[in-house]
């Protein structure tokens, strides 16, 4: 025989005036709590909604729909003319998961400098963020206001996944006459930045344990791709000249995608000779392997026009061609894109489509109309002069670093490369020192060693100039000078 929970029993259910919520829900989980405690225990009566009603001076539907919901839930059960009743078997889960939501949340840490981690992805020396503060902002917001109502409409309904046609129109023009690309606007697939064109790659050319080379020193959020969608990541050996073709035509299996950076090798900055274009080319028709080719910053090449890319080479459709407008433009545009071979414009399509459906339309408007206004030229023209200035005061300064330390010679990109040679010691833990006291003193450099997939061959500093002030540059350098010194 059940027990019945008599009023007095009830009478310490207290609903707390100073919570939210109607009457209702409020009675619901202060009787939501009893059972969970075990105060209303497993099988015993609860009163009539009428009687309970009268004592706790609530109207009768408010408990009506109290009990209800605790029914819907499984708290109690209510049988035909016998009244309602506490459940027998609460499921555990439910208990402990409500005991996990009843203990109070543990303290936020709170970053006593708010924004520290943001602004430290973006500092003076990072890697890979252009300058800032030299983007024509003020001409953005007009453009981003710009779009006329109609426009507007068409921009907050859905897009299609693979991009805005004024965007893929504007990128092919664009990469057919700076990159010499084969291609029509049909072949162009924008994504939300480059890192979703690697992931897609890989999702959709890879098997899993299917082997995948990629340069070695190269770029990790490739590797972290491969990785991520189970691939066999193998590192091909780098020389003065970019991929060494020899190692990659000697692997015992072949892979079935190879990632380079032939216009600007990431991140030593070599520039892949036509003579191993042509043969890589030619391996990649041979072994029906695809070769993605990763043109990451080529529009900064400062003493001469870039090579053409490898894609505009290649005959047999096995080159997929990436760009990015996270340098010319903002990282935080999050934009870049593919130029796909015909017989994989589809299927990437529908993939972009899973994966993330389009990339804002907005965004992808403004930008297009960036382009075809012409400010994305000029906005090029400006930052490369601006840059090539970086780049020479920053070598410069190098100059005066100890004698152990290499400074390689560049002419293109958004960083440069200093290499360690210290005789007789640990060159890796060397490393981690020197970067552990850049940091300490808000320098946010890379590790040479760190770009590497297998056992690093050179050890050094991978330092970001383009976002820093010609001041910081040699503020910076100066710090570097005192901690090798020490
Ligand atoms: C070599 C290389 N490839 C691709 C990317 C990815 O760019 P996104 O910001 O468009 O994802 C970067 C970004 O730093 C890069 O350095």
């Amino acid at each position: 025989m059940a027990s019945t929970i008599n009023l007095v029993e009830l009478r310490g259910l207290r609903l707390d005036d100073q919570k939210a919520g109607t009457r209702r829900q409020r009675l619901y989980l202060a009787l939501r709590q009893s059972i969970l405690d075990g105060s209303l225990t497993s099988g015993s009566q609860l009163p009539s909604s009428r009687d309970l009603a009268s004592q706790l001076s609530l109207g009768r539907n408010t408990v009506i729909g109290a009990y209800e919901q605790l029914k819907a839930e499984g708290y109690i059960q209510s049988h035909a003319g016998a009244g309602s009743f506490v459940a027998n078997a609460l499921p555990e889960f439910w208990q402990q998961a409500e005991t996990e939501l009843n203990k109070p949340l543990e303290p936020r840490k709170i970053d006593p400098s708010p924004g520290t981690e943001a602004s430290n992805r973006n500092g003076s020396f990072c890697v890979g963020v252009p300058d800032l503060k030299s983007f024509p902002i003020k001409i953005w917001n007009r453009l981003s206001q710009q779009i006329p109502p109609a426009g507007l409409s068409n921009l907050m309904g859905f897009g299609p996944a693979e991009g805005n046609s004024e965007l893929r129109n504007a990128v092919a023009a664009y990469v057919r006459a700076s990159r010499s690309v084969n291609c029509s606007a049909k072949q162009v697939l924008i994504t939300s930045g480059a890192q979703q064109a690697l992931d897609l790659c890989c999702r959709l050319l890879l098997n899993k344990q299917d082997h995948a080379a990629m340069e070695d020193p190269g770029y990790q959020g490739m590797h972290r791709a491969m990785l991520g969608h189970g691939a066999k990541a193998i590192a091909c050996p780098v020389d003065q000249d970019g991929i060494d073709v020899a190692s990659l035509k000697a692997l015992p299996k072949t892979p079935k995608l190879v990632y380079i950076t032939p216009a600007n090798q990431y991140p030593l900055g070599s520039v892949l000779p036509l003579s191993r274009k042509l043969e890589l080319l030619e391996w990649a028709e041979q072994n029906n392997s695809w070769i993605l080719e990763d043109d990451y910053d080529s529009e900064y090449h400062y003493q001469h026009r870039p090579l053409a890319s490898l894609q505009g080479l290649d005959k047999t459709q096995n080159v997929i061609y990436m760009g990015s407008f996270s340098k010319t433009l903002f990282p935080g545009l999050r934009l870049g894109y593919l130029i796909l071979p015909e017989v994989l414009v589809q299927k990437f399509s529908l993939a972009k489509n899973q994966a993330s459906g389009e990339t804002p339309s907005h965004t992808q408007a403004v930008t297009a109309a960036f382009i075809n206004e012409g400010h994305f030229h000029r906005h090029l023209r400006r930052m490369r002069v601006l840059y090539s200035e970086k780049l020479a005061l920053i070598l410069d300064e190098c100059a005066s670093l100890p004698s152990w330390v290499d400074t390689q010679p560049r002419a293109a990109g958004l960083h440069i490369v200093i290499q360690f040679n210290k005789p007789n010691v640990d060159s890796v833990t060397l490393e981690k020192n020197i970067h552990q006291r850049l940091a300490s003193a808000g320098i946010l450099s890379s590790r040479l060693s760190e770009y590497y997939l297998e056992q690093p061959i050179k050890t050094g500093l991978v330092l970001g100039f383009a976002n820093s002030s010609m001041e910081q540059i040699s503020a910076g350098i100066l710090c570097l000078k005192k901690i090798l010194e020490n």
